[in-house]
């Protein structure tokens, strides 16, 4: 029965707790998808050393972190399998022998790398391992031979080069055995940060963490970003770059109230406390339930460890079949000799 659900492939860099970006990027799509899919959760912590070599403790440390996030969201354990890539050797493999099959200028293209490697400053200083990552993602997303794979906008790059490291393969070696996916993104676009900037990320500090107490949320309310120009209650407001009325829309169910404060703040007449307060109220709702999972599963590791291993092992016998394929494909499974 299981073996006939497509599959999906997803997952993310230990490198801390996970926040409302994620959520809305791919974790509430991962938590609905997770019924009618064979879903697999990679927890990427190799792909995390390629830019955190210098912090091998952080990573694993935040293997626990994000597993715990997941589970309090609502990924199921006797749904999705939570696999620990480092555990999977033959992903390592299978990222060896399609690096032969990708050129370096085909990954200097890619613009998420290429905005990656600005944002930290790299250059030539670029670790190797960084640079390549899209082909160690394309590793692990065709060792599971997956179909879909629900990421953020930012990780569409990945899945095309992925895909054409598929065809590429299967036509040098004239076979089919990889599978080409398809990538799923959320219809809220991304979410951006309580400062207003245009993303929601760890490393700009303007994140709301799924971990959140009641008083942090409170407090980001408090700060967030709305219109500079509304002054007085009574000014017509803007909509457009205000942070409220984006997580409004990603957050609030009810479309039609949230339309109307919409037309009422264009109009003016309306404080941003009023808005502030709804939003408050939508997030302390949100975040309650997750906060409250996941401070039962820190005095409980030992179950968190369990559905990490339970997944891991689950996943091992499919990624190990994918590299025998491969390697029969190319005739290098020297039958001959073992
Ligand atoms: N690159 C992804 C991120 O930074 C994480 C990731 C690693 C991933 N392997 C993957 C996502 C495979 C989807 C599929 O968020």
């Amino acid at each position: 029965m299981e073996k006939q659900k497509p599959i999906i492939l997803t997952g993310d860099r230990p490198t801390g707790s996970l926040h409302l970006g994620h959520y809305v990027g791919s974790l509430k799509n991962r938590v609905e998808m997770q019924n009618d899919y064979k879903q697999f959760v990679l927890i990427a912590d190799m792909q995390a050393l390629t830019d955190n070599a210098e912090n091998p403790g952080k990573v694993c440390d935040n293997v626990f972190e994000v597993t715990m996030d997941y589970l309090a969201v609502g990924i199921d354990p006797r749904k999705t399998n939570i696999v620990l890539q480092s555990k999977l050797h033959d992903i390592a493999e299978l990222f060896m022998i399609y690096s032969n099959l990708v050129s370096v200028a085909r990954v200097e293209r890619n613009p998420t790398v290429k905005q990656e490697i600005k944002q930290k400053g790299l250059e030539r200083e670029l670790p190797l391992g960084f640079f390549s990552y899209p082909v160690s993602q394309a590793a692990d997303i065709t060792a599971f031979k997956a179909s879909f794979v629900p990421v953020g906008q930012d990780q569409l790059p990945m899945i095309e080069i992925s895909n054409e490291i598929v065809r590429r393969f299967n036509r040098v070696y004239n076979c089919d055995v990889l599978k080409e996916c398809q990538a799923v993104v959320p219809k809220v676009g991304r979410l951006p940060g309580v400062d207003g900037k245009a993303k929601m990320s760890k490393s700009l500090g303007n994140a709301i963490y799924l971990k959140s107490t009641e008083k942090e949320i409170e407090q980001a309310v408090k700060m967030m970003f709305t219109d500079p120009t509304h002054l007085r209650v009574e000014d017509p407001g803007n909509i457009e770059g205000n942070v409220v009325f984006a997580y409004l829309d990603a957050f609030d169910p009810d479309v039609k109230a949230i339309e109307e404060l919409k037309a009422q703040y264009q109009r003016g007449g309306l404080g941003d406390g009023v808005v502030k307060k709804r939003l408050r109220e939508v997030l302390q709702e949100l975040i309650a339930p997750i906060r409250a999972e996941r401070s039962r599963l820190e005095k409980d590791r030992g179950e968190v460890a369990r559905v990490i291993r339970a997944g891991t092992e689950a996943a091992q016998e499919t990624v190990a079949e994918t590299l025998q394929e491969v390697k029969a494909a190319m005739g290098i499974d020297y039958k001959a000799i073992w």
